[in-house]
C-alpha cells in the first residue's frame, strides 16, 4: 500500500509531475498574493526549503530581484533537476543546492543572511514543521520574511476538484486529503507564531491552499 505520509520524492515521475504542475500551482494568483503580502522591495537572498525542481527559485530571481539563491531538499533527483533549471534559466544568479532531510536537523547554512525564506507544499510533509520554521527564522536577516504556501483543511470538495483538474484520480485525491490538508490556515499561522515570527498574515487561494507570511522583527 502506498505510504501517503511519506511520498517517494526520488521517483523521476514525481519530479516530472512537480515540473508539469508548477505553472498551475504557482500561477498569477500566487504571485499577486505573495507580492502584496511581502511588499515590493527586492529580496536579494532567497532560501527555498523543499525546493523540489527549483522553479520557484528561478522565478524568485526573475520576479523578486534575487541574486543569491539557496535550495534545500532531501531528494537528489529533485536537486539534479533544480541544478539544470538554475544553470540554464538563471545563468547570472549565484546559487547553492543542499541535499538535506530537514526532519533530521538543520543543514549548514549561515544565519541572518536571507531576505526571504520560502517553502512550497512542504509543511504538511514534515514531521516537526515547528522546528523547521525556527530554522527558517534563524536564516532570516532582521526584517526578513518567512513565507509558506500549503494545502489547508476545511473544503475537501475544493481540494478534490483542484487535484482532479490537475490529473489526479478522484479516489486518490480523497485518500490524500487528510495528509495534504492536515492543517487549517489558523494552524499554520500558529506554527509561525510559535517559531517567533511576527506580523503574521494569510491569504487563501481557492479555498484549498493558502499563503502565510511572518516577519523576523528587529530585537
Ligand atoms: C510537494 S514537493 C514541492 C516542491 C516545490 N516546493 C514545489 O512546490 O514545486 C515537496 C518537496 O519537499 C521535499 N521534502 C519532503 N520532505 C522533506 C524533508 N524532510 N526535508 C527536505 N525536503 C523534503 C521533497 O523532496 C519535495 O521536493
Amino acid at each position: 500500500m502506498e505510504d501517503l505520509g511519506r511520498a517517494d520524492w526520488q521517483d523521476p515521475k514525481r519530479v516530472a509531475c512537480m515540473i508539469e504542475s508548477y505553472r498551475h500551482r504557482y500561477g498569477a494568483a500566487f504571485w499577486t498574493a505573495l507580492r502584496d503580502m511581502i511588499g515590493a522591495s527586492p529580496r536579494m537572498c532567497v532560501v527555498d526549503l523543499g525546493c523540489g525542481p527549483g522553479l520557484f527559485l528561478v522565478d524568485a530571481a526573475r520576479l523578486l530581484g534575487a541574486n543569491t539563491l539557496y535550495g534545500i531538499d532531501a531528494s537528489r533527483e529533485m536537486l539534479g533537476q533544480a541544478q539544470e533549471f538554475l544553470e540554464t534559466l538563471s545563468p547570472d544568479v549565484s546559487f547553492r543546492l543542499i541535499c538535506h532531510d530537514l526532519d533530521q536537523g538543520d543543514p549548514p547554512l549561515g544565519t541572518e543572511n536571507a531576505d526571504l525564506v520560502f517553502s512550497g507544499f512542504l509543511l504538511h510533509e514534515l514531521e516537526r514543521p515547528e522546528r523547521v520554521l525556527l530554522f527558517a527564522r534563524c536564516l532570516l536577516k532582521p526584517g526578513g520574511v518567512c513565507a509558506a504556501m500549503d494545502y489547508v483543511s476545511g473544503d475537501e470538495a475544493a481540494f478534490v476538484d483542484a487535484m482532479t483538474h490537475s490529473g489526479m484520480a478522484e479516489e486518490q485525491a480523497r485518500k490524500r486529503y487528510p495528509h495534504m490538508c492536515k492543517r487549517s490556515v489558523d494552524d499554520i499561522m500558529h506554527l509561525f507564531e510559535e517559531a517567533g515570527l511576527r506580523r503574521i498574515s494569510a491569504c487563501r487561494l481557492g479555498n484549498y491552499r493558502a499563503v502565510v507570511i511572518g516577519v523576523k522583527v528587529f530585537k
